[in-house]
C-alpha cells in the first residue's frame, strides 16, 4: 500500500505560507495572465490561476484576447506589460491559436517578469543551476517530494516525456538534488524496462493508462504528472492508479496531486518576481 502524496494539502500549505508573506510586504505582487482565443480548458486554467492569487492577497489581472489577434497585436500587449509597474509576473496562456509563434511571445516577455520560467534566458540559469524562477509543474513537484520526506540524492529517477514545460526541466532539477536521472521518451528502447529501474519515476506523457504495474517496481515513488480523460470521461492521469498504487511507496493521485502545486508554484514564482523589483 503506497502513502497516498496530497497535493492539495500540500498546495494549502503552502498558499498560507505566501499569504502571510505577500500580507508583510509594502507591494502587492501583480500577475498578468493573457489568454488568447476560446480553449476551455484554458479557460479553467486561467480562472483558477486569478482566483488564486485573491486567495493569498496578490494583484491579478487577465486578459482576454479574441482568437483573430495577430501576433504583433499580442506583442504591442506584453510590451505595455512589461512596461508596467504593477505587474511582476507575466503569464501567457499556451496553446496559443497555430498563427502566432509561440517561441517569439514567450521571447518577449521581460525575463525578470516570466514567471512561467519559459524564457530561454531563464531556461539556461536553471540548466546552470543559477535559477531565478523554477519551472511551475516541475518545481511542485520537487515540493511534493521534500514535504513527503523524499530524499532525491543518490537515487535511480526517471522521467517519461521531454517537453520544455515538464520532462526537460525536471529532469535538470531532480539532477542538481543529485539524483541519477534517465529521460525516456516515445523513441525510448524498452521502455518499461527503463520504466522498472526507477526508485523515483515521474510521468509527463500525457496518455491515460500508460504507466502500467509492470513498469513500475516494488517501492517505487511514482509521480504523475498527466491530465487526461479517461474512457469514462473522468479526469485520470497517466498511471493506472488502482494497479501501479499496491506497488509504490508513494504515489500521486489524479486529480489532486501534482495539479494544485503547479499554480500555487507560479504564486511562489510572483513573489519573487516583486521582491526582486524592489
Ligand atoms: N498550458 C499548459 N500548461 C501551462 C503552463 O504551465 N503555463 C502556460 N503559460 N500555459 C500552459
Amino acid at each position: 500500500m503506497a502513502k497516498i502524496i496530497d497535493g492539495k494539502a500540500i498546495s494549502a500549505q503552502i498558499r498560507a505560507e505566501l499569504r502571510e508573506e505577500v500580507s508583510k510586504m509594502n507591494t502587492k505582487p501583480g500577475l498578468a495572465v493573457i489568454l488568447v482565443g476560446d480553449d476551455l480548458a484554458s479557460h479553467t486554467y486561467v480562472r483558477n490561476k486569478k482566483a488564486a492569487c485573491e486567495e493569498v492577497g496578490m494583484y491579478s489581472e487577465v486578459h482576454y484576447l479574441p482568437g483573430e489577434t495577430t501576433e504583433s497585436e499580442l506583442l504591442e500587449l506584453i510590451e505595455k506589460l512589461n512596461r508596467d509597474e504593477k505587474i511582476h509576473g507575466i503569464l501567457v496562456q499556451l496553446p496559443l491559436p497555430a498563427h502566432i509563434n509561440e517561441s517569439a511571445v514567450i521571447k518577449s516577455i521581460d525575463p525578470g517578469k516570466d514567471v512561467d520560467c519559459f524564457h530561454p534566458y531563464n531556461v539556461g540559469r536553471l540548466t546552470i543551476g543559477e535559477p531565478v524562477f523554477l519551472p511551475c509543474t516541475p518545481a511542485g513537484i520537487m515540493e511534493l517530494l521534500s514535504r513527503s520526506g523524499i530524499e532525491v540524492a543518490g537515487k535511480r529517477c526517471v522521467v517519461v516525456g521531454r517537453s520544455n514545460i515538464v520532462g526537460k526541466p525536471i529532469a535538470i532539477m531532480l539532477l542538481h538534488a543529485n539524483g541519477t536521472v534517465t529521460v525516456c521518451h516515445s523513441k525510448t528502447k524498452d521502455l518499461a524496462e527503463e520504466c522498472r529501474r526507477a526508485e523515483i519515476l515521474v510521468s509527463a506523457v500525457g496518455r491515460a493508462g500508460f504507466i502500467t504495474a509492470d513498469m513500475v517496481s516494488t517501492g517505487a515513488v511514482v509521480i504523475d504528472v498527466g491530465i487526461n480523460r479517461g474512457p469514462d470521461g473522468k479526469l485520470c492521469g497517466d498511471v493506472d492508479f488502482a494497479a501501479v498504487e499496491p506497488k509504490a511507496s508513494y504515489i500521486t493521485p489524479v486529480p489532486g496531486g501534482v495539479g494544485p502545486m503547479t499554480i500555487t508554484m507560479l504564486l511562489k514564482n510572483t513573489l519573487v518576481a516583486a521582491k526582486q523589483r524592489v
